[in-house]
């Protein structure tokens, strides 16, 4: 038998759905109820059930919880050691294009796009590069768009770009400000944030490559493969798929239409039209 605040997840995902058309009734139940729970709690109710009504009926209490269902944790140069791999193994392919496109789906508040401008700058690519970045949290978007990483990160990030094989000093890339580091504008031109909702939203044309890492995690398996789809129908023939190491292609829908390029990374190319 189900757990009571399981139920109620469900009852409230289905409003969520029935009333605004987003559709999180694929996503793991567990990581959902737990920030329903963190919810009610802070808005001192007694369940997840009377937060039904206040969603049904009030637009700006939605939008709140909307913003609270996603996980937005992100850094530069997270688990560096993808990007040394894209380094090696990715972009002696991107080389060979006039112009490639770059899509980070699940983009968070923009720290990995904008290590992923840094590193085609590195590489000599930005030029003729274009990253799409996108996330379902239009609050996160708004971050992003503004570049600014608090100073208190900065060391740890740092860290992160000299194990993922940066050829500079990462200080180089921003401006100090009184309230944090703003990312260069040249790296930030390259990039074009936008909403998208992995699960409801189309298909980007034309990727070269792209960046979905600790975002299929919070899917189940059914919405994981819809969405992997999408992915590979934004993909062109030879384009790179970057999983990051929590996620894999194995066992999915998709799988068939990959080769292999680094197992422990899960670097995926497309290799057989979809
Ligand atoms: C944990 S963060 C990962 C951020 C970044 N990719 C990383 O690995 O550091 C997961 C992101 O996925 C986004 N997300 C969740 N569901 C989504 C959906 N349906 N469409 C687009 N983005 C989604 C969340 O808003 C969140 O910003």
């Amino acid at each position: 038998m189900r757990e009571t605040a399981d139920i109620e997840t469900r009852l409230l995902l289905e409003a969520i759905f029935h009333r605004y058309g987003y559709d999180f009734r694929e996503y793991n139940v567990s990581s959902i109820k737990r920030r329903f729970e963190q919810h009610f709690k802070e808005d001192k109710l007694n369940s997840i059930s009377e937060m039904i009504p206040k969603v049904l009926h009030d637009r700006t209490y939605f939008n709140e919880l909307l913003f609270d269902m996603s996980v937005t944790v992100t850094e530069m140069f997270r688990d560096p050691e993808l990007y040394r791999i894209v380094r090696e193994r990715v972009v002696p392919t991107l080389q060979t294009y006039p112009f490639i496109n770059l899509w980070n789906a699940g983009c968070a508040t923009g720290e990995e796009a904008y290590s992923m401008a840094i590193l085609l700058h590195e590489e000599g690519l930005l030029s003729r590069s274009q990253i799409y970045a996108t996330d379902i949290n239009m609050r996160s978007i708004e971050i992003a768009k503004r570049g600014i990483i608090p100073i208190s990160r900065m060391k740890h990030y740092t860290d992160n770009y000299n194990k993922a094989g940066g050829t500079r000093s990462l200080s180089d890339y921003f401006l100090s400000q009184y309230n944090g580091a703003k990312i260069n504008n040249a790296l930030k031109k390259t990039i074009t944030f936008s909403g998208h909702n992995l699960v409801m939203d189309g298909v980007f044309a034309e990727i070269h490559m792209i960046i979905c890492k600790n975002v299929l995690i919070y899917f189940n398996k059914q919405l994981q493969n819809k969405v992997l789809k999408l992915l590979t129908e934004s993909l062109c023939l030879n384009g790179f798929l970057c999983l990051g190491d929590k996620e894999s292609l194995e066992f999915t829908e998709v799988r068939k239409y990959y080769e292999v390029v680094d197992k422990e990374a899960k670097i995926y190319q497309k290799k057989f039209p979809f």
